[in-house]
């Protein structure tokens, strides 16, 4: 017996094996399709390198010249300290990456507290600037990118220590709260894991230091740990994403809305 081919046999082959092609082909516009973006975005993402302790030369160079032209004519012209400013002999690069950008310096006017703001100078030239202040005396360095590792946490432990510690002032939860004298302590939500761990570090105006002594680099981490996870889950109006700015959300959601898109248009095309 002949295997007869009927013609409705014939073109629905041709038709499956059409779609396979056509859906293999979508597959592969797919996959170069979120490569690019992958590759766009990685790009595109601030790089979240811990900084040496110690500058090299030129970035010292360069701190030197940043610091003459917008923080010497308050903090004077070897950061000995003026009638206006404290010395920043010694502070440490921590303080100088928390204090810049956070944007509380440059201070630009003389008032009773510095506030958090937009920071003025760009990642690269807070860590020379941190590198020059740091070449003329020793002091906190800033932490590195393990010390800030909150998958190495214990929230519960952390949170502990943050009643004890840090409450009094910033609230149970890290919101914040009023002091004496009309002072404040300002919400914890906007700190990023490194200000948290400088804070701590330096302890800015009314706000205690806490040395290693007082709390172990392990209790500074449980700290930040109970931070993040109590904020991620305290985000209204969506998933924080670790608070990485509105720009780089903006920018997930958009690879992510368009990745379900091309997948969608792909997956109806291969119907057809
Ligand atoms: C308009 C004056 C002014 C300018 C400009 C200024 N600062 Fe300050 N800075 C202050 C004053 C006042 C304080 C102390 C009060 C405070 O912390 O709010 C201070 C505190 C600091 C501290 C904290 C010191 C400590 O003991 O922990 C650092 C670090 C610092 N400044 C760095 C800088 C850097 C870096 C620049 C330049 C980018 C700069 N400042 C520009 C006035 C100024
Ligand atoms: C005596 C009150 C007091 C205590 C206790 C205290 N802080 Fe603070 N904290 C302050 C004040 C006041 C400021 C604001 C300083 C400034 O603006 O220069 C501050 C600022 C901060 C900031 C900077 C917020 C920002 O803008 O990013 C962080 C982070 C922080 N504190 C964390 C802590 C942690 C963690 C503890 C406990 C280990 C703690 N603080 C304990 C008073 C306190």
């Amino acid at each position: 017996m002949t295997s007869a081919v009927t013609p409705a046999a014939a073109l629905a082959d041709v038709r499956s094996r059409r779609s396979r092609a056509r859906r293999r082909s979508g597959y592969l516009v797919l996959a170069l399709t979120l490569g690019l973006f992958a590759a766009l975005y990685a790009a595109l993402a601030p790089s979240q390198s811990a900084v040496a302790a110690n500058g090299t030369a030129l970035e010292v160079s360069r701190g030197r010249a940043l610091y003459l032209v917008g923080c010497s004519t308050c903090h004077g012209l070897q950061a000995q300290g003026t009638k206006i400013a404290p010395s920043l002999i010694g502070v440490g690069a921590a303080a100088v990456d928390f204090q810049v950008g956070t944007g509380r310096m440059p201070l630009q006017r003389m008032g009773p507290e510095a506030q958090r703001k937009q920071p003025k100078y760009t990642q690269p030239q807070i860590n020379a600037l941190a590198a020059y202040i740091a070449s003329l005396a020793p002091g906190p360095a800033i932490p590195a990118a393990d010390q800030l590792d909150i998958s190495k946490g214990d929230p519960a432990r952390g949170g502990n220590l943050f009643r004890a510690n840090c409450a009094q002032c910033h609230n149970f939860n890290g919101s914040g709260g009023a002091l004496t004298e009309g002072k404040y302590a300002p919400s914890l939500y906007p700190s990023t894991s490194k200000q948290i761990y400088e804070a701590m570090l330096n302890g800015p105006e009314q706000m205690p230091v806490f040395g290693d002594n007082q709390l172990s680099p392990q209790d500074k981490l449980d700290i930040i740990t109970f931070l993040k996870t109590t904020h991620a889950q305290a985000d209204p109006g969506g998933f924080g994403l670790g608070r990485i700015g509105p720009v780089s959300e903006g920018l997930v959601a958009w690879l992510v809305g368009t990745g379900v898109l091309v997948f969608a248009t792909l997956w109806i095309g291969a119907r057809i």
